[in-house]
């Protein structure tokens, strides 16, 4: 039967502008025509989930303006359960600012409105099933979450920021990206005991158990257009893969696949992949090394 996942994180309305090159400090850069696609680091790992085969519930927190109903429409068309999304009152939904270049790498600045307000009180006394969390919204939500889930807690610790040890021994997968790993320090996370995924880009990912490494995958080879969202496709997919009981270089795999279809495509919902798509890649595969 299909996995039953609960993702607690952030909503946001991404606005984005393509660019030749991104901006440094003090530069202004004259980009292309703007796009506005529904995003979210706990949205896009919710709509991927459900895109690879997962019944999913999202808990998160929008606010009670035009951009909520633009920000859950993709969620809402591909049946993710949306009973325990809040629409307050108190703040704004969340914007996402993502210049996007040529290569396809992204810069992002995230203004979280309702996505900081989401306090532990409104999280349900119990999560049956898997968990998937991140870290754009209070970290006190995302230890209460993983605290009350009765299953598989799967932690994103994107982006970088302070984490208590108790979160980090209470998730039985941690994903990071090489940025992140450096910012944690690779020793803690490996410490913390459960499985470990590093993303490494464009060269694929690491998984390692009690410290060791137990798989190691490339993606296939696929022309980039856009990155963003890669990561929440990846956490989705390997969350999903290990849940079905795939082994664990399987399911790597299957995530490395995954966000490489991601990144093929514009935006970062617009661009989740479908199963049977994955699935194919596979099948013709086209799997990296
Ligand atoms: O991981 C990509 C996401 O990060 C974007 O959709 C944006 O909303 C930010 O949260
Ligand atoms: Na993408």
């Amino acid at each position: 039967s299909a996995p039953r996942i609960t993702v607690a994180g952030s909503v946001n309305l991404d606005l984005v502008a393509r660019c030749d090159h991104l901006p440094v400090a003090g530069e202004t850069v004259l980009g292309g025509v703007f796009a506005q696609h529904p995003g979210g680091k706990g949205a896009n790992q919710a709509l991927a989930a459900r895109r690879l085969g997962a019944e999913v519930e999202m808990l998160a927190c929008v606010g009670s303006d035009a951009n909520a109903e633009a920000a859950l429409s993709l969620l809402q068309a591909d049946g993710v359960g949306l009973a325990g999304c809040h629409s307050l009152t108190c703040a704004a939904t969340g914007i996402a600012l993502i210049a996007v270049s040529d290569s396809g790498e992204n810069q992002i600045v995230v203004a979280p409105g309702a996505n900081a307000a989401f306090t532990p009180d409104l999280l349900p006394d119990i999560i049956d099933g898997a968990l998937i969390a991140q870290l754009e919204i209070p970290i006190e939500t995302v230890f209460e979450a993983a605290a009350r889930c009765t299953g598989f807690v799967a932690l994103n610790l994107a982006p970088a920021a302070d984490v208590p040890g108790e979160l980090l021994q209470r998730a039985h997968l941690i994903v990071v990206n090489e940025g992140e790993a450096a910012f944690y320090g690779l020793d803690r996370l490996k410490a913390a005991g459960g499985l470990l995924a590093v993303t490494l880009g464009a060269a694929g990912a690491v998984l390692c158990r009690d410290g060791a490494e137990i798989a190691r995958a490339a993606p296939p080879d696929v022309t980039v257009v856009d990155t963003t969202g890669a990561g929440d496709t990846f956490v989705a997919a390997l969350t999903v893969a290990l849940l079905e009981g795939q082994t664990d270089a399987d399911a790597l795999t299957f995530a490395c696949a995954a966000s490489a279809l991601s990144v093929t495509r514009e935006g970062a919902q617009p661009s989740l992949p479908r199963r049977k798509d994955v699935d194919a890649l596979i099948a013709a595969g086209n799997t990296g090394a």
